[in-house]
């Protein structure tokens, strides 16, 4: 499953990939917002952290204006690593070094056919374990 989440300056580019994972065939369950009324985008951003703790096989796709506010919101809580991403190297590396189980996408920055560059590393990479095993169990507060 994957979940998606914006806010109303990422709206556009979750609706994008919404629509791109979608045709893929891939199970997409969209969290809000629904339009691009402005709005907050720690709310989504707690949606989306709720229901990959309630799903931890789950990956999300986060979008806000620059990825950064809704990042910070997603990392707040325990067993969710959302990296604010704008390369598909960035989208790689996150996958394969920490583990990220979100990919916040920033809804100005970032152009349609690189998100879906990026939607799609990140969904098809996967973790390198070994020596960044304990690093990411290391992340979490008690
Ligand atoms: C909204 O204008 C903008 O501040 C928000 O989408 C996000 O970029 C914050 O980090």
């Amino acid at each position: 499953m994957i979940y998606l989440a914006s806010d109303h300056a990422g709206f556009t580019l979750k609706e994008e990939m919404r629509k791109y994972l979608a045709e893929k065939g891939e199970a997409v369950e969209d969290l809000g917002t629904h339009s691009e009324e402005s709005t907050d985008y720690a709310i989504y951003a707690h949606k989306l952290a709720e229901a990959i703790q309630k799903n931890p096989e789950a990956k999300g796709i986060a979008v806000c204006g620059s990825g950064l506010g809704i990042s910070m919101a997603l990392n707040r809580h325990n067993g969710i690593r959302a990296a604010r991403s704008m390369s598909v190297e960035d989208a790689e590396m996150t996958r394969r070094h920490n583990d990220a189980n979100v990919l916040a996408l920033s809804g100005r920055q970032t152009d349609t056919e690189t998100a879906k560059q990026m939607v799609d590393k990140f969904l098809t990479t996967e973790f390198e374990g070994g020596r960044h095993e304990a690093r990411v169990k290391n992340i979490d507060l008690k």
